[in-house]
């Protein structure tokens, strides 16, 4: 296997499970360091604990931080920086949740919930890490952030969500142009209907829709998107900056 990662060291928020997880085998496997961080510790050790117990790599660290505190957030740097004596230079905002429900009967602290982990999360982790790159004069940075093909289709009964996914679509843009000049990347992944606990509380009925509706006729596998995120990782896409990649099989 190619190791374009080697000598890098990646954080993964929502490393517990679904893509985060898929993130830190891949992103692994391709040779880096892997920070895997998660509200829920035990979820994070057990990605640390499957990847590390698969072969000959101890290099996944499992890490507590809550992306909706910024408490949390900066103990989470601190901590990163004192154990590794550098800043992680590819940062993956994976943590994301759903609180679905009809707008006109949405409790508010559904919407703020979305909204503190969604878009507020990835702003405290975005900015936090950041600096720290900057302060440790990180090399070839590379942020991705999770949004969602939601952000354009709009599905009803998901405002506070699409809202939050639209704007990690504005925000990553915003933080691609200032961050250009510390040679700091940022891009978006919109990923479609993947395969994880996320999707696995979706109505069969509409996930048959999505897959009737997806020209490639099935759900997307996290590696399918962890494979997307390794690449915008990589010095292979040392051009991309301030895109919004659709990983969808064609799903629009
Ligand atoms: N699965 C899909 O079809 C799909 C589609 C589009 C976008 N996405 C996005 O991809 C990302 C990952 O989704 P997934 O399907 O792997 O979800 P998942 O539910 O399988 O995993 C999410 C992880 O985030 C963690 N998390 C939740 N709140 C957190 C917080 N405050 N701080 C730290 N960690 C927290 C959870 O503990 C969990 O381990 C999310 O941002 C999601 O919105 C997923």
């Amino acid at each position: 296997m190619a190791q374009q990662l080697v000598g890098k060291l990646a954080l993964v928020t929502g490393a517990g499970s679904g893509i985060g997880r898929s993130t830190c085998r891949v992103l692994r496997d391709y040779g880096a360091r892997v920070i895997a961080g998660d509200r829920n510790l035990n979820a994070a050790e057990e990605t640390a604990k499957e990847l590390g117990d698969r072969g000959e790599y101890y290099d996944v660290f499992p890490l507590e931080i809550d992306v909706s505190s910024m408490e949390s957030v900066t103990n989470a740097v601190a901590k990163t920086c004192k154990q590794f004596n550098t800043a992680p230079s590819i940062v993956v905002n994976s943590a994301g949740i759903t609180r679905d429900g009809y707008l006109l009967k949405m409790p508010e602290r559904d919407y703020d919930d979305v909204y503190s982990v969604n878009l507020k999360g990835t702003f405290m982790v975005t900015q936090q890490f950041a600096k720290a790159m900057i302060e440790h004069q990180t090399k070839g940075g590379s942020i991705i952030n999770l949004s969602s093909i939601v952000a354009k289709m709009n599905n009803i009964g998901q405002a506070n969500y699409a809202a939050t996914k639209a704007g990690v679509i504005s925000f990553t843009e915003v933080a691609s142009k200032e961050f250009g000049k510390f040679s700091i990347r940022v891009n978006a992944i919109l990923p479609g209907y993947i395969n994880t606990p996320m999707v696995a509380v979706v109505p069969d009925k509409i996930k048959e829709q999505v897959v009737m509706r997806c020209p490639l006729g099935r759900l997307g596998d996290p590696s399918e998107i962890a494979e997307v995120i390794a690449f915008l990782a990589s010095d292979k896409s040392s051009y991309v900056n301030g895109a919004s990649i659709e990983v969808t099989g064609g799903l629009k």
